[in-house]
């Protein structure tokens, strides 16, 4: 699958085979989310990998739209370190860039995902740091369910003229 391709037709995965992810594609799903762009290239991204079923749908009840976690074989936390990006307007959109990045890798390696809403709601935000007994400084910004995908969805496009402006508004 070429890149255009790859994210054009990305679409919110939520059903899932029970078929575990090989080592290979978490690492290329990670790798692919640390080269995204970031604020002066600070990086200030870190990833909480969870493989094990039985912890995954634990975390199920700290997110309030999560259902797709009691299919999900890998759920992968993205937070931000406050002690590399003090500005957390920046650190809310290297994360999000991070996020889209490993959202565009997942479905180019066959596999389905979507985005899990965490910032700014606190009580997820606090749940988690809660459970992972997470530092000061890190501070859980999304997290990406993933699996192999068991459903296709098709969209209809999404190219609008209307929400492009030439030269003026
Ligand atoms: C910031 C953000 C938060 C989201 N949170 C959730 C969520 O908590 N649960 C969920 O099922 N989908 C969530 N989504 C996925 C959106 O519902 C989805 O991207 C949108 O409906 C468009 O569909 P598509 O991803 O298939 O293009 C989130 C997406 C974004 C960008």
């Amino acid at each position: 699958m070429d890149t255009l391709e790859a994210i054009i037709t990305r679409r919110s995965i939520r059903q899932y085979t029970p078929q575990n992810i090989p080592d290979d594609k978490i690492e290329l799903i990670l790798k692919s989310a640390m080269y995204a762009p970031s604020a002066m290239n600070y990086q200030p991204w870190h990833f909480i990998v969870i493989d094990r079923k039985d912890a995954i749908e634990e975390l199920q009840s700290i997110f309030p739209h999560a259902d797709m976690l009691k299919q999900a074989t890998l759920l992968i936390i993205v937070c931000g370190d406050s002690k590399l990006e003090m500005n957390i307007d920046y650190l809310v959109q290297d994360c999000s860039a991070a996020t889209e990045n490993a959202l565009i890798s997942i479905h180019a390696l066959g596999l389905g995902g979507v985005w899990l809403s965490i910032y700014p709601n606190k009580d997820v935000i606090n749940g988690l740091k809660k459970t992972f007994e997470l530092p000061e400084n890190i501070i859980p910004m999304s997290a990406i369910s993933i699996g192999f995908p068991a459903e296709v969805i098709n969209t209809e496009s999404r190219y609008n003229i209307t929400r492009i402006h030439s030269n003026k508004w």
